[in-house]
């Protein structure tokens, strides 16, 4: 199983990065699966608008982001929540790819992931994320936001701390392989 993963921020010591990382770990010692995980700052593009889209066309990234879903058996996203809505730098990849298609995740198996330093454990993002997952062909199989990242995860060994979460962490990543 080929899994495409990644944080939907653009921040280098991104949190949900580490989250996904953590979950990708497990996903390739339980499943054997196969792991890529993207940095979002390898698809930084022109702020999409629709006159660009018509001068210029598609920029090369958006093409190269659409296509590794398509290769992708499955994905593993984790949301950052920016004033409780996608990062700017997911929006634009999005808004970019889903001018391919509007069928961005191709029909893909998904569990999204979410977490913040704040009790809301980035609930919102998440919630707009899996609400509008149809519109976009994504097969959301599981969700788990993480509040308090910094008290549920440790960033030295890379995983999560609170028992009831990282059952809840294994039961999600096991929809992908049931
Ligand atoms: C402009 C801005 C807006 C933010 N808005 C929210 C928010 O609405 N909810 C929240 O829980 N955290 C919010 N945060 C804190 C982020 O959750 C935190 O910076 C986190 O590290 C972002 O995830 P990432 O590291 O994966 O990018 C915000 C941070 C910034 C810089």
């Amino acid at each position: 199983m080929k899994v495409l993963a990644f944080a939907a921020s653009n921040h280098k010591a991104s949190i949900n990065k580490q989250l996904v990382t953590h979950a990708t770990d497990l996903l390739a010692a339980n499943a054997s699966a196969e792991v890529e995980i993207l940095d979002l700052n390898d698809f930084e593009m022109p702020i999409y608008s629709i006159d660009r889209e018509v001068a210029d066309g598609i920029p090369e990234p958006a093409k190269a982001f659409f296509s590794k879903i398509g290769e992708a058996d499955a994905v593993v996203i984790g949301f950052g929540e920016y004033n409780g809505n996608y990062s700017v730098a997911y929006k634009n990849v999005f808004d970019w790819a889903s001018r391919i298609d509007q069928k961005v995740y191709q029909n893909k198996p998904a569990v999204l992931l979410a977490t913040s330093p704040g009790p809301g454990g980035a609930q919102s993002v998440l919630g707009i994320a899996a609400g509008s997952a149809p519109y976009f062909a994504m097969d959301v199989k599981a969700q788990l936001s993480v509040p308090n990242f910094g008290d549920n995860f440790d960033a030295e060994k890379g995983e999560l701390t609170n028992a009831d979460l990282a059952a809840q962490l294994k039961d999600a990543l096991a929809t992908l392989t049931a």
